[in-house]
C-alpha cells in the first residue's frame, strides 16, 4: 500500500496562491469553451506558443457555435503551425457534437465530457475541475511525474493496472473541498511545469518536498518508471514543388487519413520516379537539399524538387494552382510552410 502524504492538497493550494501562474488568458474564466480550447492547445504545445494562437483562434471562433459552423479548412488554417492536426479535426467535431448532442452547452461532468471527440480522461477532469469544481483527478505526463515522485510510486506505468492504480491514488489526493479544485488542479500543472521538472528538480522551491518520498530517498529522477519505448519509424517523402509563370504553387488537399490529413500540401510521392512522372515536362528540376523533419513517432525525410512551368500546364496529380498571396492563410504542414517561405 502506498501511504498518502499528509496535507498534500492544502500545501499545493496554498503554494499556487502565492507562487503559481495567475494570469494566463485561459485562467480566471469558467467558460468551458475557453478552458477546453486552451487544454487541447496545451496538450502538445508550450505555453509561449499557445499565448499567440489562443487569442487569434478566439477572435475567429469566439464560441462553440461559431466553431461548429466554421469550414474545416478554416479551422485547420487557424491551427496551422501547432502540429498534431488530429487535435484540430477532433476540436471541430467536438464543437459539432456539443451543438448536436448537448444543445450548445458543454456537459458539466467529467464522465460526460469524456464522451466527446479529443477529450480524454485527464482533459475531461481539467475542464470539470476548472469550470464546475468537480472533484475529478487530472493525470497528464507532468502530473504523473509529480505524483509518482511524491508517492515514491515505482511501479511500471507501461502496465495498465499500475497506471490505473495511480489514477486511484490521484483521486485519493484531491482536496476534500470542491471549491479548492480549480486552484489545486492548476497547482499540479504549475508544479510539474516549473519545479518538478523531468531532468532537474528544484526541490528547494517545492511546497511538498517535506512529504516527498522520492526526495526522501534522494532519487527524484528515478520516477516515473515507464519501460515501453516509443516505436519509431521513418518515411521518405518526395515533394513536387511546381510553380507556374505567375508564381502560383500547385497544392493538394491531403486525404482525411494519414500524414498531414486534411491539410494543404505540395503533392507527395513515394519515389523520385513517381514525382518526375507527375510532371514530365518540368524542365530544370531543382533538387532542394533534403532534410529530416522529426515527428513524435516518425522521422520524415523530405526531398523537395522545384519545377518551373508555363501557366497552361498542370501536374498530372490532384491539386490546384494557388496564388502566392493565398497560402499564408491556409492550413499547411509546418515544414511545407517553411519551404514555401524560403523560396
Ligand atoms: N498545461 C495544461 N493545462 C495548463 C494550464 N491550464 N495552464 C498552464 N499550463 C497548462
Amino acid at each position: 500500500m502506498t501511504s498518502l502524504p499528509e496535507g498534500f492538497a492544502r500545501s499545493m493550494v496554498d503554494w499556487q496562491r502565492l507562487h503559481g501562474r495567475q494570469s494566463l488568458p485561459w485562467q480566471n474564466t469558467q467558460d468551458p469553451y475557453r478552458v477546453w480550447l486552451s487544454e487541447i492547445m496545451l496538450q502538445q504545445t508550450q505555453v509561449s506558443t499557445v499565448l499567440d494562437y489562443f487569442p487569434r483562434f478566439l477572435a475567429r471562433c469566439p464560441d462553440v457555435a461559431s466553431l461548429a459552423a466554421a469550414p474545416q479548412d478554416d479551422v485547420l488554417a487557424l491551427w496551422s503551425g501547432l502540429g498534431y492536426y488530429s487535435r484540430a479535426r477532433n476540436l471541430h467535431r467536438c464543437a459539432q457534437e456539443v451543438m448536436a448532442r448537448f444543445g450548445g452547452a458543454f456537459p458539466r461532468r467529467a464522465e460526460d465530457l469524456q464522451t466527446l471527440p479529443g477529450i480524454g480522461r485527464s482533459t475531461a477532469a481539467a475542464i470539470a475541475a476548472f469550470c464546475f469544481q468537480e472533484r475529478a483527478a487530472i493525470l497528464d505526463g507532468n502530473v504523473k511525474r509529480v505524483l509518482t515522485r511524491v508517492l515514491g510510486y515505482g511501479e511500471d506505468l507501461a502496465v495498465a493496472k499500475n497506471e490505473k492504480a495511480l489514477w486511484a491514488l490521484a483521486q485519493d489526493l484531491l482536496p476534500t473541498q470542491a471549491a479548492d479544485m480549480p486552484r489545486y488542479t492548476q497547482a499540479l500543472m504549475d508544479l510539474g511545469a516549473t519545479v518538478c521538472l523531468p531532468r532537474k528538480t528544484q526541490c528547494d522551491g517545492c511546497p511538498v518536498s517535506g512529504v516527498c518520498q522520492a526526495k526522501g530517498k534522494g532519487t527524484p529522477l528515478a520516477y516515473p518508471v515507464k519501460t515501453r519505448k516509443l516505436k519509431r519509424s521513418s518515411a521518405t517523402l518526395w515533394l513536387l514543388w511546381a510553380v507556374n509563370a505567375q508564381g502560383q504553387v500547385w497544392l493538394q488537399k491531403r486525404p482525411d487519413r494519414g500524414i498531414w490529413a486534411g491539410l494543404f500540401s505540395l503533392p507527395v510521392f513515394d519515389s523520385e520516379l513517381d514525382l518526375l512522372a507527375a510532371w514530365p515536362q518540368g524542365a530544370q528540376a531543382q533538387y532542394i537539399a533534403p532534410w529530416k523533419h522529426v515527428l513524435t513517432h516518425r522521422d520524415l525525410h523530405l526531398h523537395p524538387v522545384r519545377m518551373m512551368g508555363r501557366a497552361a500546364q498542370a501536374p498530372a496529380c490532384e491539386g490546384q494552382w494557388i496564388d502566392a498571396g493565398a497560402w499564408p492563410d491556409m492550413g499547411l504542414p509546418a515544414p511545407i510552410r517553411v519551404l514555401l517561405t524560403s523560396g
